[in-house]
């Protein structure tokens, strides 16, 4: 028997009111559980996928869908299921809230009403930002942190979170490659641990490589699809990143190296 659909799509295109082809013609399946990495250069539609496929853009042309369900017709049963930490936006930076109000934040949202804060919503909670090495800046104000730091929290917002699927799109932005790291490692083992699913955007595929086992590689279309291996081919990322990607192995590793401002170009 097929293994369970986790994430696809069927000749899916999303075009914006403003005539922008964000997506065209993308078709693939994935199975769960899976943890996947979405990648590609700006404005290649990774946000754009995201978000059609919570329901929250339609599709021009085609399906997408998640756990089986289609984006238009049962987004509601979507967004039962998802935990979604969208692109960073800056908003969020002046929220005179502490840090534990933004995890817990994380478990009222899907509670109903009066949503109270229960011991077992404070121990998830904590052990979410343990999982982040940010369990510390417990009560500290959610404005004072860096920019990484915040990333970190906002990821623990999600873990504490409850659904079978955990979209985040581009938490290591603007982290170090030590947040990274840790938070790549945290998502991880999370993943492992408790059979959840995770969809993640970045900007590199370098970070993630070792942890991810599906990588979605879009360039408005889908240019590649498979395990992070079968990506890293230098033949793929070049009709992305341009003729000067090359492909390096260091320690059983393949690294790519991109000049990612190169976009296009010729030299
Ligand atoms: N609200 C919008 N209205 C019109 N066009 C949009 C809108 N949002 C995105 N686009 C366009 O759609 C394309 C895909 O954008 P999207 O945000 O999905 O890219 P992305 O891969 O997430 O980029 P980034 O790495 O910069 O976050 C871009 O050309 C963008 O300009
Ligand atoms: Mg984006």
């Amino acid at each position: 028997m097929e293994a369970p659909s986790l994430f696809e799509a069927e000749h899916l295109t999303v075009r914006y009111p403003t005539g922008e082809l964000a997506l065209f013609d993308l078709t693939f399946r994935i199975e769960q559980p899976s943890f996947i990495a979405i990648i590609g250069p700006n404005g290649s539609g990774k946000s754009t996928l995201l978000k059609t496929a919570l329901g929250l853009l339609r599709p021009t042309r085609g399906h997408v869908r998640l756990f089986g369900y289609d984006s238009v017709r049962e987004s509601k049963k979507i967004r039962r299921l998802v935990r979604y930490v969208p692109q960073r936006d800056r908003l969020e930076l002046n929220i005179p809230m502490r840090v534990k109000d933004i995890v817990l934040m994380g478990r009222l949202l899907k509670k109903p009403p009066p949503r109270l804060v229960s011991r077992r919503d404070r121990e998830v909670a904590l052990e979410a930002l343990r999982m982040v090495h940010m369990a510390e800046l417990w009560d500290r104000p959610f404005p004072a942190l860096s920019g990484g730091q915040r990333q970190r929290v906002l990821v623990a917002r999600a873990l504490a979170s409850e659904g079978s699927l955990l979209m985040l799109d581009e938490p290591l932005a603007g982290t170090d490659a030590e947040s990274q790291d840790l938070i790549v490692r945290a998502l991880g083992k999370y993943h492992k641990e408790n059979d959840v699913s995770i969809i993640m955007v970045t900007h590199d595929l370098n970070p993630v490589h070792t942890y991810v086992e599906r990588v979605l590689l879009l360039k408005n279309r889908l240019v590649g699809i498979g395990t992070p291996c079968d990506v890293m081919d230098a033949e793929i990322l070049q009709q992305v990143y341009g003729p000067s990607t090359r492909i390096v192995e260091y320690a059983g590793h393949r690294y790519c190296v991109t000049k990612d401002s190169g976009l296009d170009r010729h030299d």
